[in-house]
């Protein structure tokens, strides 16, 4: 079964588009529920708060959590508890995400430390993991939910802890690499659909085909959020385009440039990772140098492994419109511009 293509004002809807519409009354509850619970009555906090969860996103993991319930054949509203729930966590990590990266922009906004300062920003991230604690309580005591969230939560910190440790290091190989995105990433995203399932089903395997879908995509889905720091401009990502290069920080794309270069690229590459270093001498080597080894397709070709892999583990479930969404989620995953 596939997607209507629909058109609207002569615009051909893109799969995105066309799932977000799919789920469109879900994704509008999700949005009340995250403005309902994260309210405060003192104006600042109010304020503050509400900068960051307003500030747009794809609402990916709430879609995640939606159209993995749907395809355990669950339709109530817990659902949008969850899918808030999901997105908090993530809203939280980033303002954090942001501090450690000292980012200026995030989903086209300034982010908390540049408009309010680094205490703010750290305070608001909390502000919203106790909100989440409150919604996970009001809800049934005898549900996964805590405990997976709890596992979640651990390993983004670990996650980061691990990328923030290595930071300096030039030879950090690819499976140390994959390993930190699968836990700052992957985990939230392959818990949104890990919670999804239980509404819907008991069956081990189903809830575990949707981990191991939510694990590939979010693996993916890293790998396409680094190569785009290269290949996107600032405007269309919301955020600062060559932060990463700027931090010195080694992602993917530099570690596969730096294991097929030659030994004179490497030391290069290394010396234009250094803070001290020409932003625009280091922007043109490291363009260049992927030019020359063909980064950009190999990224998106390891990229799509991934994507595959996620979408032969929903091969258990009937072909429902929830099924072929996700599937189409997967490759929009690889294919998405920002
Ligand atoms: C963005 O990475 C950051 C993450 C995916 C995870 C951040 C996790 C933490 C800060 C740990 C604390 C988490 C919690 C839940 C307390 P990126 O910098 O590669 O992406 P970006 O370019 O969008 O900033
Ligand atoms: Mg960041």
């Amino acid at each position: 079964m596939t997607l209507t293509l629909k058109t609207k004002n002569y615009y051909i809807m893109s799969n995105f588009d066309q799932i977000v519409e799919l789920i469109a009354d879900d994704l509008s509850a999700i949005e009340a529920k995250l403005t309902e619970h994260t309210a405060s009555e003192y104006t600042f906090v109010d304020m503050a708060v509400q900068h960051v969860v307003e500030g747009g996103g794809k609402r990916l993991r709430p879609i995640l959590v939606v159209l993995s319930a749907k395809v355990c054949d669950y339709e109530g509203s817990d659902a949008h508890t969850l899918a808030a729930v999901v997105e908090l966590i993530h809203v939280a990590s980033l303002v954090h995400d942001d501090v450690l990266d000292e980012a200026a922009i995030r989903r086209g906004r300034e982010t908390l430390q540049t408009k309010w300062g680094n205490k703010v920003a750290v305070l608001v991230g909390d502000y919203l993991h106790a909100r989440v604690l409150s919604m996970l309580v009001a809800r049934r005591s005898d549900d996964p939910a805590m405990a997976i969230l709890a596992d979640t939560t651990q390993a983004m910190c670990e996650g980061e802890v691990i990328h923030a440790y290595k930071s300096g290091d030039f030879d950090i190989s690819e499976d140390e690499y994959l390993k930190i995105i699968s836990f700052k990433t992957g985990k939230l995203i392959a818990a949104s659909c890990t919670l999804g399932a239980h509404l819907g089903t008991t069956e081990a395997q189903q809830i575990e085909a949707l981990t191991v879908y939510g694990q590939q995509i979010g693996t993916a889905f890293q790998i396409v959020d680094d190569l785009l720091d290269f290949t996107e401009d600032s405007d269309k990502l919301g955020k600062d385009a060559f932060g990463d290069l700027r931090e010195g920080k080694l992602t993917f794309p530099i570690i596969y440039a730096r294991t097929v270069c030659n030994d004179s690229e490497k030391q290069m590459l290394e010396k234009m990772l250094h803070p001290d270093t020409d932003e625009t001498e280091a922007i043109a080597f490291v363009e260049s140098l992927f030019q020359s080894y063909g980064v950009e397709p190999h990224c998106l070709k390891v990229a799509q492994g991934y994507a595959d892999r996620a979408k032969a583990a929903l091969a258990i479930f009937p072909e429902t419109p929830a099924r072929t969404a996700l599937s189409e989620l997967a490759d929009y995953v690889v294919s998405r511009e920002s």
